[in-house]
């Protein structure tokens, strides 16, 4: 018999045809070990689903025990602070001084509960997503002038002026006024509270928006201070919850460390941001950036 030249010999297809059923069982291997990865995958992803799924429950149960919270403190406190209101009238007759002096401390007391109530209240809504935004005209000056008289009587330290700056070519602005304030409010508090000499001053100048499109315009507010500044590695950190730097000053006054988080999510909420630049020693500026016009309201230009 003669072999044509094409022709393998006998023991040559032998071996490829061992070749080939092994191969084939290593591709069927590793089939299989794919199926079992993939399943182990698909089983990874459910577990993460379920897990993301309780973190969301875990989330709004603590928002809203948070709010239940802060709602049911509201009425024995506002109680404590009339009825300390009452006896400094003296609707139930004279104090003595030192009885004067302890009412006094009672009522400052109740005030800061009040205040910690009312942020927890408000960073519990701003998570449940149940705070409304009511976005109206209003002019600038109006607005300084209101924080001016507002802090008038906590400037008790001479060494500290409170200026607010003119605004220059900005008259009025659309967004939710009582918002803007609220986080004003805590910057300008905090400047107080850390600055021992110097001043903290109040400015707000606007800029094209990156987007460059005219219309969408943003206003940036800033509330500078000479105080104790803040060291780089914390300037992420205080606008979370509960965050508080130890320092000398620190210790001596109070809060909570919710009023930089609630700044934080209030700006979030208005369409914005909040900056800090600060050093060490030489002083802080807490900065919040807001479109001029609140994106998604439809804003009807006022008459001049
Ligand atoms: N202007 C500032 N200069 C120096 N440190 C500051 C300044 N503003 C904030 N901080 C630091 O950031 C921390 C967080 O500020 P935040 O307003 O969140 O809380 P708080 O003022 O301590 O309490 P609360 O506002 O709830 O009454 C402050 O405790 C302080 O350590
Ligand atoms: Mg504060």
């Amino acid at each position: 018999m003669t072999l044509r030249k094409d022709t393998m010999p006998i023991d040559d297809t032998v071996a490829l045809r061992d070749a080939l059923t092994s191969s084939q069982a290593q591709v069927e291997a590793l089939q299989a070990e794919l199926d079992e990865t993939n399943r182990g995958v698909l089983a990874l992803y459910a577990e993460l689903d379920t897990q993301a799924q309780q973190l969301r429950q875990a989330t709004e149960l603590k928002s809203r025990f948070l709010a239940y919270m802060s709602h049911e403190f509201r009425t024995p406190i506002s109680s404590i602070r009339s009825l300390t209101r009452l006896l400094l009238d003296r609707v139930d007759g004279p104090l003595t001084d030192e009885q004067e002096k302890q009412i006094n401390f009672i009522r400052t007391t109740s005030e800061e509960f009040a205040d910690m109530v009312n942020d927890l209240l408000d960073l519990a809504k701003v998570e449940a997503g149940r705070i409304d935004v009511s976005p109206g005209w209003f002019e600038l000056v109006d607005l300084f002038a209101a924080l001016r008289g507002m802090f008038k009587p906590v400037l008790v330290n001479p060494d500290v002026q409170l200026i607010f700056e003119e605004p220059q070519g900005i008259a009025q602005l659309f967004t939710d006024d009582a918002k803007l304030s609220q986080i004003l409010r805590n910057y300008i508090s905090n400047a107080l509270k850390f600055t021992a000499q110097g001043e903290v001053r109040v400015s707000a100048v606007t800029a094209p928006a990156a987007s460059g499109v005219p219309g969408e315009d943003e206003i940036t507010f800033s509330v500078a201070d000479t105080g104790i500044g803040i060291a780089p590695e914390f300037h992420d950190a205080i606008f979370q919850d509960f965050i508080q730097i130890g320092s000398p000053i620190q210790k001596r006054l109070r809060g909570t460390g919710l009023g930089l988080s609630l700044s934080k999510r209030l700006a979030e909420l208005l369409g914005g941001r909040v900056g800090l630049r600060s050093e060490p020693g030489v002083g802080s500026v807490f900065s919040v950036t807001l479109p001029l016009r609140l994106p998604g309201a439809a804003a009807e230009v006022p008459d001049a």
